[in-house]
């Protein structure tokens, strides 16, 4: 199958909202939302709702029992105040997370998602789960847009590598003519670094941020390449 169109947008507000319709779209936040939300589901939360702030944050909070959800998500990285969790995948355990319903507001990575509500499908991908969003992609007819979250506006490396991680093996190694120049960047950064993933992105700028708040461990972890073969989805405002 050779998707006539796949593009990538290398941060989240790089795109408009309805240039998503009726195209499947894969959201990349490696460090850290879509690897956090992989592990909580693959530790037994019902779902995560992804939200773009605070406020929007707190009404659905409002609505729900609050034994059966948590609140969680970071600004800039650190944990924020009155949230049960920050946005670390090592706080997801079976333990906090199994059977809750967790809302999630991050920085970049739950914009990134909320923004591609229009989408007929999004995947939500990473280094954890590499492997079944390309099985995935593989099986779908429609055009692809891969949307990395990136940092308040700019190119993450981290987001632009696990993207070439995906691009590249949907392609099987032999970038399709039908590549938007995003897409053959990022093609062409797996190319380069695709062997040294993890001494890589553990110089990234948000890498450098995380080690100095004391996420050190989130940083190699998130880089584990198939830890799960389960494509998180967002249906109807929830990732299930
Ligand atoms: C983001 O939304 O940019 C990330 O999830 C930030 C983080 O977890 O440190």
């Amino acid at each position: 199958m050779n998707t006539p169109f796949i593009d990538l947008f290398s941060h989240y507000s790089a795109f408009r909202e309805d240039e998503v319709k009726d195209r499947t779209v894969v959201v990349i936040d490696v460090l850290r939302a879509t690897s956090s939300i992989s592990v909580a589901l693959a530790n037994g939360a019902k779902s995560v709702i992804p939200v773009s702030d605070m406020g929007e944050a707190g009404k659905i909070a409002q609505n729900l029992d609050p034994s059966r959800f948590l609140l969680c998500g970071e600004k800039d990285g650190l944990k924020i105040e009155g949230y049960h969790h920050g946005n670390s995948p090592m706080e997801y355990t079976a333990e906090a997370v199994a059977e809750k319903t967790i809302i999630l507001n991050t920085t970049n990575g739950s914009k990134a998602i909320t923004r591609s509500g229009n989408a007929e499908e999004v995947f939500i991908a990473s280094f954890l789960n590499m492997t079944a969003v390309v099985n995935k992609l593989k099986a779908t007819e429609r055009e692809i847009m891969v949307i990395c979250a990136g940092w308040k506006g700019r190119l993450s490396l981290e987001d632009m590598l696990c993207a070439g991680a995906i691009i590249y093996n949907l392609m099987d190694g032999k970038l399709w003519k039908t590549s938007r120049d995003g897409a053959k960047i990022a093609f062409g950064l797996y190319q380069k670094y695709g062997k040294n993933i993890k001494s890589v992105v553990s110089d990234s700028n948000h890498a450098t941020t995380l080690k100095s708040l004391g996420y050190e461990k989130d940083i190699a972890f998130c880089c584990e390449v198939d830890m799960f073969d389960y494509v998180p989805e967002l249906k109807d405002g929830m990732i299930i």
